[in-house]
């Protein structure tokens, strides 16, 4: 049975004899400990590498959830990876190198891809209410997949900067289907009243109107209502929606090449989870709707891809007990992981070595100078003391791509374990990192 703590094939439990230190500080007996891995290596050898806030990611892992997607999509569908869960350029190359294409929002993001593998841009899907032209042109000229268009006022200027170009933009409309993603309100964008999209009722019309411009080629449908959905009624909902606007549109004469169904499907922060068949109940809910349309499904996972694959790892710096709570207090903060206190995320974390401590109750906070840096509030962890490594499990997705230098502090390193190897992909941020963009003369 797969332990609470366990996120195989990426980080598992190993078994190793350690003398166990006595609160007294004389040598205390051995005995067999249990030790969390990444992969074949001990999460303690990492931290001791590299230091800490560090985040450790596993290939294996990454590999088999995109293997995951491509058993249980099949051969209609392709996965374009959404870059902003995580967009370290070598976890990128080992995605390109898989096939996998990428959804962007960001000239930067594009420039990622291109930086990883130039051929991966025929692959990219380019989504986002705010698209610049420069942003547009760059991904012109790359000759990306599809764009993915939000409003009418962003269609003239992708069709514009096409006409400039003497290019095609090829392009789908991102339709907002009305359809409630049961998910954390900032991360739900399915709805009427969201930001994202044009609805769905609006739609015809505006594939007419695209199909009027000689620089726009209509391609696909696209819909995205949210992020860490755990329930596959709303995204078999709102491709229901989806199918029917594809009949119209084919009706109506449109080339319907592809359905863009977005990313959004969740994953189990409380625990292991057997993705094959989560990822088998999603792939039938996408793709049921859809049967007999004749399109490619494409496919913007970021979380389930990543998520699971990625630990931070953080060191205990003091003990302190304030009017009887008790806090830990470690060297990451809010800056390095910000989903629990911007989305009251609750993400599992464990002392590295499992020295079977009696368990307590404390709150798991950061340095930083605010109430909202925390990890975890009232938390039974086993009694853990300064110099002891705790892990902070799935946090691969929406963890270094949030990272901040509030406080002036510097961003952690990030390392890849393949196996028995570990690279490291991003170097630990200095302080004259932080300080070199900005302009200061002394008076
Ligand atoms: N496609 C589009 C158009 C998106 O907006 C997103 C995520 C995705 C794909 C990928 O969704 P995923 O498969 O990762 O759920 N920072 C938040 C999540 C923000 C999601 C934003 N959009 C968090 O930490 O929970």
């Amino acid at each position: 049975m797969k332990h609470t703590f366990e996120r195989p094939p990426g980080f598992v439990y190993s078994s190793q004899k350690k003398r166990i230190p006595r609160s007294s500080g004389k040598a205390g007996r051995v005995a067999p400990i249990r030790q969390l891995n990444c992969e074949q290596l001990p999460l303690s050898d990492l931290a001791e590498r590299f230091g800490t806030p560090l985040y450790v990611y596993s290939a294996t892992s990454i590999r088999e959830r995109v293997r995951g997607f491509a058993r249980a999509f099949g051969g209609v569908s392709h996965v374009c990876y959404s870059v902003k869960a995580n967009s370290n350029l070598s976890i990128l190359r080992l995605l390109a190198k898989m096939g996998c294409g990428f959804d962007v929002v960001s000239g930067g993001e594009l420039e990622r891809v291109l930086r990883t593998d130039r051929p991966a841009a025929k692959r990219v899907v380019f989504s986002g209410v705010g698209k610049t032209a420069a942003e547009t042109g760059a991904a012109l000229k790359a000759d990306i997949l599809l764009f993915n268009l939000e409003s009418p006022a962003e269609m003239e200027v992708v069709a514009a900067c096409a006409a400039k170009l003497k290019r095609k933009a090829r392009i789908a409309w991102r339709v907002n289907p009305d359809v409630p993603a049961e998910t954390h309100p900032y991360i739900s964008t399915g709805l009427r009243k969201h930001k994202f999209g044009v609805p769905i009722g609006e739609a015809r019309e505006l594939y007419a109107e695209a199909a009027r411009s000689r620089y726009l080629q209509v391609a696909g449908v696209s819909v995205h209502i949210g992020s860490q959905i755990t329930q596959f009624a709303p995204f078999r909902a709102a491709m229901e929606r989806v199918a029917e606007l594809v009949r119209q549109l084919q009706s109506d004469g449109h080339k319907i090449q592809y359905v863009d169904a977005g990313g959004g499907l969740g994953i189990n922060y409380d625990g292991p989870q057997d993705f094959s068949i989560v990822v088998a109940e999603y792939a039938d809910a996408v793709t049921r709707p859809l049967r007999e349309l004749k399109v490619k499904v494409l496919l913007e996972p970021g979380r389930s891809i990543i998520g699971p694959a990625g630990a931070l790892l953080t060191t205990v710096l003091y003990r302190k007990t304030n009017a009887g709570k008790k806090f830990v207090v470690v060297d990451g903060a809010m800056n390095d992981l910000i989903r629990p206190a911007l989305y009251q995320a609750e993400h599992q974390i464990v002392p590295i070595e499992d020295f079977k401590a009696a368990p307590e109750i404390v709150d798991i906070v950061g340095p930083v100078c605010e109430s909202g840096d925390f990890f975890a509030h009232d938390r039974t962890l086993p009694t853990v003391g300064a110099g002891d490594v705790l892990a902070i499990l799935d946090a691969g997705a929406y963890g270094m791509a949030l990272a901040s230098n509030y406080n002036t502090r510097s961003r952690p390193a990030e390392v890849l374990v393949d196996g028995k190897s570990a690279r490291l992909i991003r170097r630990r941020e200095k302080v004259a990192d932080q300080l070199r963009s900005e302009i200061f003369r002394n008076a």
